[in-house]
């Protein structure tokens, strides 16, 4: 069975491209996920990409990622970073490596954005160099 990261993104990451690009870029998600897909089948691996706006999706997700034996979760929580402490307790929950994953660096933003309820639970973080953090959270995946 070839070895799966999944990668989880939360609510209004659906609009990147046209969502406030001077922060996250003109990238799409599609495009995000059609570069993932691409490096992770040069290093023989499989990626399972989904978005949703709702928490008990990822909730239900992050359940799933340990069900179905994957290494990995590549988690950009988007918004529900700085306040699901339901994610929070699925990240302990399934005693998989979650890789916490924003584009922007959220420590030089909102007072707000400073504290990560995913980043207290997750193996490590990886923010600020925007599409690119999810193919760098895709290689600090394998290495673990
Ligand atoms: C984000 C940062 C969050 O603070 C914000 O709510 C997002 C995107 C990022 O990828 O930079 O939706 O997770």
């Amino acid at each position: 069975m070839a070895t799966t990261i999944f990668v989880l993104n939360g609510p209004n990451l659906n609009l990147l491209g046209t969502r406030e690009p001077e922060i996250y870029g003109r990238d799409t998600l599609a495009d995000i996920d059609a570069r993932l897909a691409a490096r992770a089948e040069e290093l023989g691996v499989a990626v399972d990409c989904r978005q949703s706006n709702h928490e008990g999706d990822l909730v239900d997700w992050l359940h799933e990622a340990r069900a179905t034996g994957a290494k990995a979760v590549l988690l950009n929580a988007g918004a529900y970073t700085h306040t699901s402490v339901a994610l929070h307790d699925a990240i302990k929950a399934i005693q998989l490596p979650v890789i916490e994953v924003h584009l922007s660096n959220p420590h030089t933003r909102e007072e707000f954005r400073h504290k990560s309820y995913i980043g207290m639970a997750a193996k490590g973080t990886i923010a600020g160099f925007g599409a690119k953090s999810y193919l760098i959270a895709l290689d600090a995946a394998l290495i673990l």
